[in-house]
């Protein structure tokens, strides 16, 4: 009997995800025969039933498009904003799977997306995951779709920054993307020869990121150039940051709803101030080192467009491997990508975890080796 599946692609947007829905349509269609819909905007087009036939011509020249033919949405099965208010719409879910008689679904997205398909499965629907996201933090693969692309860019702008801040004996900060993980400012911070780099797995001191400035100058290198991540944080900010992450957790354990829901507030009110940290860190360092500073945030140029050859190359590996998958009757698995191969690995072993960068990641060493300042020694 010919199968039937659908896709969606939820969270931020990921250079990839095209060569992704092309790579798992064209395999279920070509080898299996299967019938293949898409949901339009995430978790949401799957609440609403707003599906598109991706069909042999849907599935045509999109390999090098950046974005997702899809859309995509930060929508939440269990949480979903419906008129003012929020609402579990799992069930609602659940229907439009039944509706079109699915066999399964096909879900591509980061840390988040894994946690809102997890949910899914309670409710009968076999899922399937495919890691994308240029943070690279998704726990169980060896890297995400994405991040290749989003390393090429990044570390492109850091080149480019070379030269200015060499011309005007400059510091110049750039800060990259990764949300609470360091791989992209690591990654390109080193691939563009980056004289700091500041990560939130190693807090930072100030004055050590100064001192390494004010050390490359004595050197004759009036210049230089801070890779520092969205998330990266102060050693105060950090401590600060961990208590609430306890108060949280205690919360948590005490089963105390209203303290639980204070401290998480308390947490998002901490993050979102710490949005703007990376301008004041460089006003720091000007103050600290007397060296004119300018500072570049990268944003959500390190996500758009066509994805490089390696990430196009990993969503397609990843997307075969998915139909092959689903035609076997494995589910509730995200298609992990592991060498040169692929590998199932089960949703509830990864699901709510994050790859950080370890403290003893070869990049880092790497960066040590260097003379890199990582900002804490
Ligand atoms: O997860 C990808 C990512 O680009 C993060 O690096 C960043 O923190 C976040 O998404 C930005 O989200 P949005 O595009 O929704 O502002």
């Amino acid at each position: 009997m010919t199968k039937s599946i659908g896709i969606l692609t939820a969270g931020g947007d990921s250079p990839g995800l095209n060569a992704a829905i092309r790579a798992v349509g064209k395999a279920s269609m070509n080898e299996y025969d299967m019938r293949v819909i898409g949901f339009r905007q995430g978790f949401r087009g799957l609440m609403q039933n707003r599906t598109t036939d991706l069909d042999a011509s849907a599935l045509s020249g999109i390999l090098t498009i950046g974005g997702t033919i899809l859309g995509t949405s930060r929508d939440k099965p269990h949480r979903m904003p419906v008129g003012d208010q929020v609402m579990d719409m799992t069930d609602a879910m659940l229907e439009t799977y039944n509706l079109h008689h699915l066999d399964a679904l096909v879900c591509l997205g980061g840390g988040g997306t894994i946690k809102n398909a997890y949910r899914l499965i309670d409710k009968g629907i076999n899922v399937i995951t495919l890691p994308k996201t240029i943070d690279n933090d998704v726990y169980g693969t060896d890297v995400t779709f994405g991040f290749d692309t989003a390393l090429t860019i990044a570390t492109e702008a850091i080149d480019r920054l070379h030269s200015t801040a060499h011309s005007h004996h400059r510091i110049i900060v750039v800060e990259l993307m990764g949300h609470n993980t360091g791989w992209l400012a690591l990654g390109a911070g080193l691939a563009g020869g980056s004289d700091a780099i500041l990560i939130p797995e190693i807090p930072y001191d100030i004055e050590v990121v100064a001192e390494s400035v004010l050390s490359r100058s004595r050197a004759g290198k009036p210049f230089s150039i801070i890779a520092v991540s969205e998330g990266a944080l102060s050693t105060e900010a950090a401590a600060a940051r961990a208590k609430m992450v306890a108060r949280i957790a205690k919360a948590k354990e005490a089963d105390d709803k209203k303290a639980k829901k204070a401290a998480q507030n308390a947490l998002t009110e901490f993050d979102t101030r710490q949005i703007s940290s990376t301008h004041e860190l460089t006003l720091q360092l000007e103050q600290l080192t007397g060296l004119e500073s300018r500072v570049t945030i990268l944003g959500h140029v390190q996500r758009g467009g066509t994805p490089s050859p390696a990430d196009r190359l990993l969503a397609t590996r990843l997307g075969t491997a998915c139909a092959r998958l689903i035609h076997a009757g494995v589910f509730g698995v995200m298609v992990a990508a592991r060498g040169e191969g692929t590998e199932p690995v089960p949703l509830d072993e990864i699901v709510g975890k994050r790859k950080t960068v370890p403290y003893d990641h070869p990049w880092i060493d790497t960066a040590r080796a260097l003379h890199v300042c990582m900002g804490d020694c």
